[in-house]
């Protein structure tokens, strides 16, 4: 059985995931840049987007090792894009353009009901309006043995946080303080839900640390 897995989820020194008010210019909310740029930084960030270059070394080693043996995607409608409320149609397709970097079935959570969107390249979005369970269930069935990945956003991780259904976590520190945006751990209490910080390690841009849950 595969493992659910959240992997280079970018944090400010004051726990933000992303910054507030999200909108078409600013898909990780005013300011949230910041807390990305290690990870747009490197190579495999750049390679996956289609693009030459890219900084290698450790950070671009730890990006790298999130992505094989994945099966399948959970992500939150939020990191889908800025689209609040019923779908008022089709046209937004996300915000990676037509080849969208997953290649695989993408479970997007939402209360509001859409069709599958197929992509090229091997990604294919299917929206689950019946919540994290049943987003787990799809994305395990579309994977077999492989591991899913649960991108993001901040709220969608809390949920499968709580619930205690992630399995590991690596979290990538910016030196950055945002102030104010999605606070990803506030209120989670991590060692009572079974996690513990197993591994760090001293990247060029970002501190990286590895949760994993380790009770039953
Ligand atoms: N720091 C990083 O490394 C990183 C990585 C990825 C994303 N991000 C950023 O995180 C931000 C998005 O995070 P977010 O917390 O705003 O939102 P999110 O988790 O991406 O999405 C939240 C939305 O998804 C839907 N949803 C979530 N759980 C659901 C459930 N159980 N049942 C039905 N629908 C559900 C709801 O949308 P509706 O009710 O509207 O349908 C909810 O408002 C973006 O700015 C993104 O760029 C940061």
């Amino acid at each position: 059985m595969g493992k659910l897995r959240v992997s280079s989820f970018a944090v400010s020194i004051d726990g933000f995931g992303a910054g507030p008010n999200q909108d078409l210019e600013n898909p990780i909310g005013v300011g949230g840049v910041a807390i990305m740029d290690w990870f747009f930084s490197t190579r495999t960030w750049q390679h996956m987007h289609g693009h030459d270059g890219g900084e290698t070394g450790i950070d671009d080693e730890i990006a790298a090792q999130g992505l094989p043996g994945l099966g399948a995607w959970i992500l939150g409608r939020n990191m889908f894009g800025p689209v609040r409320g019923p779908w008022p149609d089709e046209s937004w397709r996300g915000w990676w353009g037509e080849e969208p970097p997953y290649h695989t079935p993408v479970f997007v959570l939402t209360h509001h009901p859409r069709r599958p969107l197929r992509m090229a390249g091997g990604t294919e979005f299917r929206f689950v309006t019946d919540g994290i369970q049943a987003a787990l269930q799809q994305a395990k069935e579309a994977a077999g043995d492989r591991d899913i990945r649960l991108g993001g956003g901040v709220s969608t991780i809390r949920q499968f946080l709580r619930a205690g259904l992630l399995d590991e976590l690596h979290l990538a520190g910016r030196p950055v303080l945002m102030g104010a945006g999605e606070a990803l751990l506030a209120g989670i209490e991590l060692p009572a839900l079974g996690y513990e910080a197993v591994k760090h390690v001293a990247g060029d841009r970002a501190p990286h640390v590895f949760l994993r849950r380790c009770a039953p």
